[in-house]
């Protein structure tokens, strides 16, 4: 029988990766951070010269990304690219990347390679639509685009980038509209989703609600 999956979707800056983080720890459970690999294609295209308008070369580099995920690090190729991919320009490509089914297709099975035993706790924005969608607990998160603007905005500052709210507030509904729209695995709740909205409530508060979840289902 395959391993359990926890997947938890929902649009940029909803908290998603920290709760996955402390959800897989507070289980013991391995993590996927699916916008990663989308993120680090993204940087593979724009090494190999790309601007985003080639959908084959963008599969190719997906197909082939030399990839380790570390407790503390992200390597391609051996080199630490953590940092970078969380930079906006970075963010922003990958959400356009990520709309042709192609770099979807290739990274498909690289995604579902995470799912071992005991567990896995999977984010993203179709973990629980296509990659795992026999997942046994599936959430929605959601929050206030105002609220996540402000969340990104105190991140970038606390790391010492520079940052406009007001520009954060614009590519944050750029990038929500270009993940609900597209044609292939939008950014949606599945119908079998519990949806969680944490613009008021705290990290430790959704991670309790969502291992409560997980025990009733157990
Ligand atoms: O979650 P994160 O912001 O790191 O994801 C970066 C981009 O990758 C998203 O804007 C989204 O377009 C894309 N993505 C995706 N499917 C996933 C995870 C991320 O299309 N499962």
């Amino acid at each position: 029988q395959a391993a359990p999956v926890i997947t938890i979707d929902g649009p940029t800056a909803s908290g998603k990766g920290t709760i996955a983080q402390r959800v897989a720890q507070a289980l013991g459970w391995h993590v996927l951070d699916s916008g990663a690999l989308y993120r680090l294609t993204a940087l593979a295209v724009l090494r190999d010269g790309g601007d985003g308008t080639d959908e084959a070369q963008a599969a190719r580099l997906a197909r082939r990304l030399d990839v380790r995920f570390q407790p503390d690090a992200i390597l391609m190729g051996g080199e630490d690219v953590g940092a970078l991919i969380r930079q906006e320009e970075v963010g922003n490509l990958a959400s356009r990347v990520a709309a042709w089914p192609a770099v979807r297709e290739a990274l498909l099975a690289r995604q579902r390679d995470f799912r071992r035993t005991p567990g896995l706790v999977a984010d993203g924005r179709d973990m629980g639509t296509v990659v795992f969608p026999d997942a046994p607990l599936k959430i929605f998160l959601d929050a206030d685009v105002g609220v996540r603007a402000q969340r990104r905005y105190k991140q970038l500052k606390d790391k010492g980038f520079s940052a406009n709210l007001d520009d954060l507030l614009q590519d944050l509904r750029a990038r929500d509209a270009r993940d609900r729209g597209r044609a292939h695995a939008p950014l949606v709740a599945a119908a079998d989703a519990v949806t969680v909205d944490s613009s008021h409530q705290g990290i430790d508060d959704v991670v309790r609600q969502v291992l409560d979840l997980w025990s009733a289902h157990g």
